[in-house]
């Protein structure tokens, strides 16, 4: 018998994780306090599975079981027969210690109790509890039922029986899993900072324009959408808070340092697509910037910015927050990068990036270009 998946938060998150998991063969129960929300849910997850249906991915019959297999409720005692609850409500952990304190109360002994936060650690958020030992991190990718990755982050206090069934449930979902350390943006939000920070440092410094620096990291960087273009895809707003929060994770070190330029976008509401307007001017008739393809330019750019992602890379896997094979995995399925970043480092040699991060490093004279010492290492031989 499969166990029922209770998630909490019927937004974004919740509501693709309750369709993963209901597609999977099992019970779910998807409580949310705002009913409106349920609604909507429940509405989206109908058309989406009539799309489904449309293209020949399921059939009627495994439409109707997948819908019929999500009790939507505002109840968390509907929660009582559940294995495993997801939680992916808002991202604040006094809120997320109240409703954990009350799960507690409801489920039985070795219901599994897992977070989707972003930005938590889960050894905060287990803090509250009583039985700690069943507290994990399992970190989706939005859209959820597309993303293949997940991050599972066991905690300090966390079981290693919690961590492998999480696995283990997770991998028979389809997910590719990954396994990580309890660190400020565990791996995807740690290792792509640079993505975002190397390429608004590059604009604050007058080297090139937004366009250019899309430009640049798609149509020579092989990425599927520039920094900016993502930056705006994801909203200004919430790029910035992640990349606050991980600067202050991680005691302010330089390297994570966030900018002024996405600040000041994010404090005029330049959002991005969501508002009309962010690096990019999104409004009717507005006119869309042509960068400027010099490609010495444009591969100045994209070695920089891919060095900064490999060195991130190779500081996970230096301060054991993952595997190399993992945090190679989870840039590729969690953010689509082109190569994983190890493996690039191979294909370009470790000599030549540990060469451009010391140019970098001794031309600027700032600890944010400090080459890792397992780059280094691996330079040396
Ligand atoms: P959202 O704002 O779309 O949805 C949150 C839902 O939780 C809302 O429907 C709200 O009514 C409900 N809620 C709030 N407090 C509640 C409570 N006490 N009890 C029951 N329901 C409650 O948020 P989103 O984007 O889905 O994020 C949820 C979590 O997932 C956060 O921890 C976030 O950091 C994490 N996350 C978000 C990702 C994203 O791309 N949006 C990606 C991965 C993780």
């Amino acid at each position: 018998m499969k166990k029922t998946i209770g998630v909490l938060g019927a937004g974004t998150m919740g509501a693709g994780i309750a369709q993963v998991a209901a597609q999977s063969g099992h019970k779910v129960v998807l409580v949310d306090l705002n009913t409106d929300q349920l609604e909507k849910a429940k509405s989206n997850l109908e058309k989406t599975l009539s799309k489904l249906v449309e293209k020949g991915k399921i059939t009627d019959a495994q439409k109707n079981e997948i819908e019929r297999g999500i009790l939507y409720s505002s109840d968390i005692n509907d929660f009582a027969t559940c294995g495993l609850i997801i939680e992916a409500i808002v991202e604040d952990l006094a809120v997320k210690h109240k409703v954990f304190e009350s799960l507690e109360k409801i489920v039985a002994e070795d219901c599994i109790l897992a977070s989707n936060t972003s930005s938590l650690s889960i050894a905060s958020i287990g803090g509250s509890l009583q039985k700690a030992n069943r507290i994990i991190g399992i970190h989706f990718f939005n859209p959820a039922p597309l993303m293949p990755l997940v991050e599972v982050i066991p905690a300090v206090q966390t079981d290693q029986s919690t961590c492998d069934e999480a696995v283990d449930l997770m991998k028979s979902w389809g997910k590719t899993v990954v396994v990580c350390k309890d660190t400020p943006g565990f791996i995807v939000n740690r290792v792509a900072r640079p993505f975002y920070g190397e390429a608004l440092r590059i604009y604050e410094e007058g080297i090139a324009d937004f366009a250019t620096i899309d430009w640049a990291m798609t149509e020579i960087g092989g990425f599927k959408m520039g920094p900016f273009t993502l930056m705006d895809y994801i909203g200004n707003d919430v790029n910035y808070a992640v990349t606050e929060s991980v600067f202050q994770a991680f005691y302010y070190d330089p390297r994570f340092k966030p900018s002024f330029t996405q600040k000041r976008h994010s404090e005029a509401g330049f959002y991005g697509r969501k508002t009309g307007r962010g690096y990019y001017d999104y409004s009717e008739g507005a006119i869309t910037p042509t960068p400027t393809k010099d490609y010495a330019l444009g591969q100045q750019i994209v070695d920089r910015i891919v060095a900064m992602l490999i060195n991130e890379a190779y500081d996970a896997v230096f301060m054991q927050v993952a595997t190399a094979e993992a945090v190679d995995l989870a840039m590729t399925k969690g953010v689509n990068y082109p190569k994983g970043l190890i493996e690039w480092s191979k294909e370009i040699g470790t000599k030549e990036i540990l060469n451009r991060l010391e140019t970098l490093f001794l031309f600027y004279g700032e600890d944010r270009y400090r080459p890792n010492p397992l780059l280094k290492m691996s330079a040396s031989i």
